[in-house]
């Protein structure tokens, strides 16, 4: 049976730090779907159809499915067949969140496994958010952002393109 892990998140945009955790998930498993959460309640700045084309375009030639879900990400592993879902940890401010999602999971999918992969450290201070408030200010996002995918972003963020 093919190895398959769910990479889920905001993804608003995707930054170097995000595609460094794809790229070595990607040696593990056959197969890593990143899965884009679409949030009515959350304004993001791209939409999810934006996200999913950028991290598309940075993830080319990795073994890598793009998609969207909504609701609880439980019942998206459930709808998928999927059972092992990964996270990044940054930083010790990110364990107490991440572990407290993964109990709750836990309990409420418990065949679904929750394991988490250390950022590597030059990535460690990197936010979609405050990735978004440096280009916005038309500061340099090119260590932050796949090379791939960087003009669009600038671009984007320059233009105050985010959703309104
Ligand atoms: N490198 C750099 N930055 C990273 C990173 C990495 N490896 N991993 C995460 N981040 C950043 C993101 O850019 C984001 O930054 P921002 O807050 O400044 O925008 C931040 O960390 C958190 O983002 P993300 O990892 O995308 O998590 P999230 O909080 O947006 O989404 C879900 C987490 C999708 C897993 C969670 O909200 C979820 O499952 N939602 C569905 C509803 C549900 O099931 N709820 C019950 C949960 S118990």
């Amino acid at each position: 049976m093919a190895a398959v892990c769910v990479y889920p998140g905001s993804f608003d945009p995707i930054t170097v730090g995000h595609l460094d955790i794809i790229q070595r998930a990607a040696k593990l498993y056959d197969t890593v779907i990143v899965a884009v959460l679409h949030n009515p309640g959350k304004q993001g700045c791209f939409s999810v159809e934006q996200r999913m084309d950028m991290i598309r375009t940075a993830c080319q030639g990795l073994p890598v499915q793009v998609t969207c879900f909504d609701g609880l990400l439980m019942a998206f592993m459930r709808e998928t067949g999927t059972n092992v879902v990964l996270r990044g940890l940054r930083a010790v401010s990110d364990f107490e969140m991440e572990f407290q999602m993964a109990q709750l999971n836990h309990q409420l999918a418990p065949e679904v496994e929750t394991l988490f992969m250390m950022t590597t450290p030059q990535n460690a201070y990197i936010s979609s958010s405050l990735v978004r408030e440096i280009g916005a200010f038309g500061g340099d996002i090119s260590a932050f952002i796949p090379a791939s995918i960087e003009e669009t972003v600038r671009i984007h963020l320059l233009n105050n393109d985010c959703q309104k």
